[in-house]
């Protein structure tokens, strides 16, 4: 595991990266690490789940049998790790000792819930090791669904450990969510077999599971092919070796089609054959499952590519559409170019700072990006005008949010409140904005969040009448808005750390 790391995060002396008792890379090194993976996770959007592990009553058991039984323990939960995680060429998990009886592990490449089955193993391996005298718990988090960057990764695994451990320890937990219905209808899982054996095996497998599938099969490569041409396929269970296209072939020829891209594919692997693994890779497999399959793990994977691709599907159909009719309206106003995009992270940010709900987060992040789509119907004139507007032409720059809320209506079910947003961005707390004069509380967080940053990026901007304000101008501006109550004092508070923490 050391030689990956060096491989990967640069060369430490060994004993630098290493805990003196257990072996596994100690704390600081760990934390690095986390950080360096989960800036690869945000940028190539590859999950990885981070485990904590917390030996249940510890320190009960090292003042019951001294310290020098209690460390030969640590040890040998070291050992049950090394030998449970992940050490091939496929996927290469990171264990350390995280502190004190808190162990952590990276599980590249997966998200909690498909890592649930491995630390299920040293957890089941760790009880067997005492015989039930000592138990441990874990939580489960995975990056960047459940959170982005490392401190709050480990901030939300640790909420996830305690929920385990109240509930009675010797658990694994992850954070997770239900399978979500695709468009109101059961998952279509198509199973690509040319066993008639397997595939009944497989499809009784299904049929027994708590969830509820609609099961279709084809019998080689072509035929598969050939309903997903026709059908509207959500999952692929596909075995490799087939007379005539092969799973691999057919695995490849999904992916290069643009319509049928983000269809997962699970592979059906002969055990631990890692050949089987890296042509499937090769040919873009999004999950392999050794035959006979476990249900639990099979279920496990097959929800979380079903929830992972069902927000891929809200996400993609509504944002294509959108974005480009945003930078439609971006390429009109020369001086705005990617002032959504910039409106969008920072409002991201600040939505975070605050703990919204993931619902106005989404909304933060898709309403930041449509906030201005009206301004698609103001004439390029008005909005390149370099000097002031006469009133006329800023009550037409005025019908913008109201102009932007119907163009998005019809979305109003995927957009959710991201179309108060699109509306209400130029509210202002006493009354003053337009489009509805809306006043104090009527106006909601996000409305609030996206004026203030949307304020902040236009001053911060050069624009047809002038340059670019420097950052201290601009909460002086912003800073006497809230102090006349037209602006939210505290988000502005806020907005004020993050371009701070990010622009020292
Ligand atoms: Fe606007
Ligand atoms: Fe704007």
């Amino acid at each position: 595991m050391n030689e990956q790391v060096r491989k990967e995060h640069g060369s430490m002396a060994a004993d630098s990266l290493t805990d003196d008792l257990t072996g596994l890379l100690n704390h600081d090194v760990f934390q690095l690490i986390l950080e360096l993976e989960s800036m690869k996770s945000r940028r190539y959007g590859t999950p990885f789940t981070l485990a904590l592990l917390n030996l249940d009553s510890f320190p009960l058991y090292n003042r019951q049998n001294g310290t020098s039984k209690g460390d030969s323990i640590l040890r040998e939960t070291a050992r049950i790790i090394k030998e449970t995680i992940r050490q091939c060429d496929i996927a290469c998990d990171i264990a350390a000792r995280y502190s004190g009886n808190i162990f952590a592990v990276i599980l590249t490449r997966s998200d909690a819930e498909s890592s649930h089955t491995a630390v299920e193993r040293i957890r089941l391996g760790f009880e067997t090791f005492t015989r039930g005298e000592l138990t441990l718990s874990a939580g489960l988090v995975t990056c960047p669904r459940d959170a982005a960057d490392g401190n709050s990764l480990i901030e939300k695994a640790m909420e996830v450990l305690s929920r385990a451990k109240t509930d009675g320890e010797n658990r694994v937990y992850f954070s997770r969510s239900e399978v979500q219905p695709v468009a109101g209808r059961k998952p279509m899982i198509l199973l690509v077999d040319d066993d008639r054996r397997n595939v009944r095996f497989m499809e009784a497998l299904l049929d027994a599971s708590d969830y509820d599938y609609d099961v279709i099969k084809a019998y080689d490569g072509n035929e598969a092919l050939s309903i997903i041409g026709g059908t509207e396929v959500d999952l692929v269970l596909l075995d490799i070796m087939m007379p005539g296209l092969n799973g691999y072939e057919v695995c490849r020829r999904l992916k290069e089609n643009e319509g049928t891209r983000m269809i997962p594919v699970i592979m059906l692997t002969a055990l631990s054959d890692s050949d089987d693994k890296i042509n499937g890779i090769k040919a873009g497999a999004d999950d392999f499952i050794v035959k006979p399959p476990d249900r639990s793990e099979l279920i496990a994977r097959m929800n979380s590519l079903l929830n992972a691709n069902s927000l891929n599907k809200k996400l993609t159909s509504i944002e294509n559409v959108l974005i480009s009719m945003t930078n439609a309206v971006e390429a009109k106003d020369i001086y705005t170019q990617g002032h959504s995009a910039r409106v969008s992270n920072m409002a991201l940010s600040l939505g975070r700072k605050l703990n919204l709900p993931e619902e106005e987060i989404y909304a933060l992040r898709i309403g930041g990006i449509l906030h201005d789509i009206g301004k698609i119907g103001i004439p390029g004139e008005i909005l390149n005008r370099p000097g002031a507007l006469t009133p006329d032409e800023f009550e037409i720059i005025k019908t913008h949010p109201e102009a932007g809320y119907r163009i998005c209506q019809p979305l109003q079910k995927p957009l959710g409140p991201a179309l108060d947003v699109i509306r209400h961005h130029h509210e202002k707390l006493d009354g003053s904005g337009y489009p509805d004069g809306l006043k104090g509380k009527d106006i909601s967080v996000i409305s609030r969040i996206m004026c203030i940053t949307d304020i902040f990026d236009a001053l911060t901007s050069s624009r047809p009448y002038r340059g670019a304000m420097s950052r201290e101008k601009a909460f002086e501006i912003l800073n006497k808005e809230a102090d006349e109550g037209k602006l939210d004092k505290r988000i502005v508070g806020y907005l004020r750390e993050i371009i701070d923490s990010v622009h020292p």
